[in-house]
């Protein structure tokens, strides 16, 4: 059932940079300043990433901070939004193989402190599984920071439209324009797949601070109605509205509609 909250708050929290390298330096110099900060404090960051196309000159740039400025990645302790369902780690579609490839192996992350949803297990263990998952965000204090992405529908995760405000890590169906956006990844829709497990929207809720990059111009209309539509289950993202500790990072293509 689509909800809807209202806000009389006109209060609208972006950050609008030139381009999308600008966007990507300002999201992972806010990353790096929290892992030193912690570190700073004897403690660990608690981070919350995200996959796609979107992060990766994130990524790319906290690499060059760990190999050229000395950022170290020892204390942190990272939680993957999401991951398709069923697939294996070593598929290259899988997220496992992404955040491999496009972070974890450049740097010094203990592996043990990698958490991924993983799904190489039949569905029958799928909610205590995903409930172990929530715990341990929880049991940690919830997410120091939490990176998204968007996707076209809105979703945020693979909490897609519809998704209650209220939920927590679970075995999601996916939208069609989600696997229709995915087929060139995996070569045809059919391989796509049908199913897989996100994070909620409370989980995500719960972050101490939250910043959403969209990058592009096809990210546009949906950047439109997440910051400035009205606050609905229909769109996942313009939650965030609501969250004072939630900012919108667009590149100017992105923003192209507000
Ligand atoms: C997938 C991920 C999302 C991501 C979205 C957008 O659906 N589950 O977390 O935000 O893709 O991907 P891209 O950044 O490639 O546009």
């Amino acid at each position: 059932m689509k909800k809807t909250i209202q806000t009389t708050s006109t209060h609208k929290k972006l950050k609008l940079f030139q381009d999308a390298e600008a966007a990507s330096l300002f999201v992972a110099h806010q990353i790096a300043e929290l892992i030193r900060d912690k570190e700073k404090q004897g403690k660990t960051a608690v981070l919350g990433l995200a996959t796609g196309n979107t992060p990766k000159g994130v990524y790319q740039e906290l690499i060059r901070l760990y190999k050229n400025e000395g950022l170290s990645f020892k204390n942190v302790i990272s939680f993957n939004l999401d991951e398709y369902y069923p697939i294996l780690p070593d598929d290259q579609q899988s997220y496992t193989y992404f955040m491999r490839q496009y972070l974890f192996k450049h740097v010094d992350i203990k592996e043990q402190q990698i958490n991924i949803p993983n799904t190489d297990f039949s569905e029958k263990g799928i909610a205590q599984y995903c409930q172990d998952y929530e715990d341990k965000i929880q049991s940690l204090g919830g997410m120091d920071f939490q990176l998204l992405g968007i996707g076209r529908n809105g979703h945020i995760g693979f909490n897609e439209p519809g998704s209650d405000f209220e939920s927590k890590t679970r075995l999601v169906n996916l939208d069609s324009l989600t696997r229709e956006d995915a087929k060139a990844a995996f070569g045809s829709l059919d391989k796509v797949p049908e199913k897989a497990i996100s994070v909620g929207v409370q989980t995500i809720s719960k972050a101490k601070k939250i910043l959403l990059l969209a990058l592009g111009e096809r990210k546009s209309e949906i950047m439109q109605q997440a910051i400035n539509g009205e606050i609905t289950t229909e769109v996942p993202a313009s939650f965030l509205q609501s969250l004072s500790q939630a900012e919108f990072v667009l590149d100017a293509s992105a923003a192209r509609a507000l």
